[in-house]
């Protein structure tokens, strides 16, 4: 046979197997999860309690409960990598970096607010309080919130890029959300890289008690952190319901405990005896970090407080889009926030991000349906992953924070600078 029949045989071989083998299945499978996740949501809207928003799973995947989710399927999110190979300097990165120091300063983390005694700037010392037993809550036990105390103990926060935030609460309890320690999203040499620098690097971070982790998507879940802190004795990982399978199999990692929507974890601490609860809430967006893997292990939100408080210290937002009664049903059951950190950026363009991703008008409305007294808008200025102007989250949220007057409770931080509230 000659070699351009034997080229064009296997040609025709090969577009055999693509369209029989995998787009007329993945199309099949594609239009079927769309029928049955839309036929569920149809069931669940007149229900008004949390089984409406309880995990959906289709064929062994999650998906997500709301009227507000359209499916993204691997075609729009090809067609949408291959539009942006289009696109002439994205997120408007300038390329002075002088100019880029200006408008993205970067402080070296104190992790507490520092005072000044003449003149010379001290941070209190962080009490080391290790958790003593961290047990699942049953998610109907709960009872009705009776506690009626505002949360009055100090909050530390300091932003490290994209949700990656340390919180030190009441200069004991220590929470690091989302780590990311990395320059880079999939590799050294084909990035995405961050754009700005990392405030500080892992060492640098005082042991976290709890690490809150969304979901597993790498901008929220990096490699070094994982071997960091893996199996690291006074440090617990909570996670979303079947990402504690992923830190096992891959990682060997036997220090995490894992929370589906509405369920909590009891924390009880060794040296000051405090008793906190985390609570796993609702987000919508989904999960992967490779395309097999793709919503195998669920998407969340949390809630943090100390018993004996009616309000939760601490809203962790991750990665989500807006649903609207969704963040009225997490208050109407957890009560009020003390502070919420939202993602506000990866909003552009709309028609492709608006069911993953809020923009800061969402961010705004969230604040609202919370009830939350301080929103610090993060998930921006780290990579761009959205066509966007990589300010214009912070720009934008800032504006109509002012609009709406609430310009001091209201922004987004500068990275590696510690806020209190
Ligand atoms: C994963 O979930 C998201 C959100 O529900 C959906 O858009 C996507 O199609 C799902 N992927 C698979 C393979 O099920
Ligand atoms: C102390 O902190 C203040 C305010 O954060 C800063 O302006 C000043 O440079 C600091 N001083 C020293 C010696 O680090
Ligand atoms: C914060 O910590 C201090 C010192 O450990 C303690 O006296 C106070 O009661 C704590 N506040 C709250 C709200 O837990
Ligand atoms: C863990 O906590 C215990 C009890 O407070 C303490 O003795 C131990 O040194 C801590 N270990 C690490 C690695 O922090």
């Amino acid at each position: 046979m000659p070699r351009t029949t034997v080229f064009r045989k296997s040609l025709k071989i090969l577009r055999h197997i693509s369209l029989y083998g995998i787009i007329f299945p993945y199309t099949s499978y594609a239009f079927y999860v769309s029928l049955k996740t839309n036929w569920e949501i149809t069931k669940r809207k007149d229900d008004h309690t949390i089984l409406k928003y309880t995990p959906l799973k289709i064929c062994g995947r999650y998906e997500n409960p709301f009227e507000e989710y359209r499916i993204q399927t691997v075609y729009e999110f090809f067609i949408n990598r291959i539009i942006e190979l289009f696109e002439t300097n994205r997120g408007g990165i300038p390329i002075d970096q002088a100019r880029m120091n200006t408008l993205m300063p970067i402080h070296k983390p104190t992790w507490t607010t520092t005072t000044s005694v003449n003149g010379v700037n001290t941070s209190k010392e962080i009490l080391s309080d290790p958790i003593d037993s961290i047990t699942l809550m049953d998610t109907f036990a709960l009872s009705k919130n009776k506690d009626s105390t505002r949360s009055t103990a100090n909050l530390d926060v300091t932003w490290l890029g994209q949700s990656c935030s340390f919180i030190l609460y009441n200069n004991s309890l220590k929470i690091l959300t989302d780590p990311l320690f990395t320059n880079f999203l999939i590799s050294p040499k084909f990035g995405p890289k961050r754009i700005t620098k990392l405030p500080c690097s892992i060492e640098d971070v005082p042991q976290p008690d709890i690490i809150l982790v969304s979901h597993n998507h790498p901008d929220h879940l990096d490699e070094l952190s994982l071997k960091t802190w893996a199996n690291k004795e006074n440090v617990t990982w909570i996670v979303p319901k079947g990402l504690g399978t992923f830190l096992k199999k891959n990682y060997d990692i036997k220090n995490y405990i894992e929370l589906s929507w509405w369920q909590s974890a009891k924390i009880t601490t060794k040296n000051l005896h405090k008793t906190y609860f985390v609570h796993c809430t609702p987000a919508m967006h989904w999960s992967g970090r490779s395309l097999l893997d793709s919503n195998e292990s669920l998407w969340c939100t949390f809630l943090v407080k100390e018993q004996g408080c009616s309000q939760n210290f601490l809203f962790h937002g991750g990665d989500t889009g807006y649903v609207k009664d969704l963040f009225k049903m997490i208050r109407a059951r957890y009560g009020d926030v003390k502070l919420a950190i939202l993602p506000c950026g990866q909003y552009c363009p709309q028609w492709h991000q608006k069911p993953r991703h809020i923009n800061p008008t969402e961010v705004l409305n969230i604040m609202k349906d919370l009830h939350a007294q301080n929103v610090l808008g993060v998930h921006w200025g780290t990579f761009v992953l959205s066509g966007e102007y990589f300010r214009e989250p912070k720009e934008k949220l800032e504006f109509l924070a002012e609009w709406e007057g609430v310009s001091q409770n209201c922004y987004c931080p500068e990275l590696g600078n510690t806020q209190q509230f």
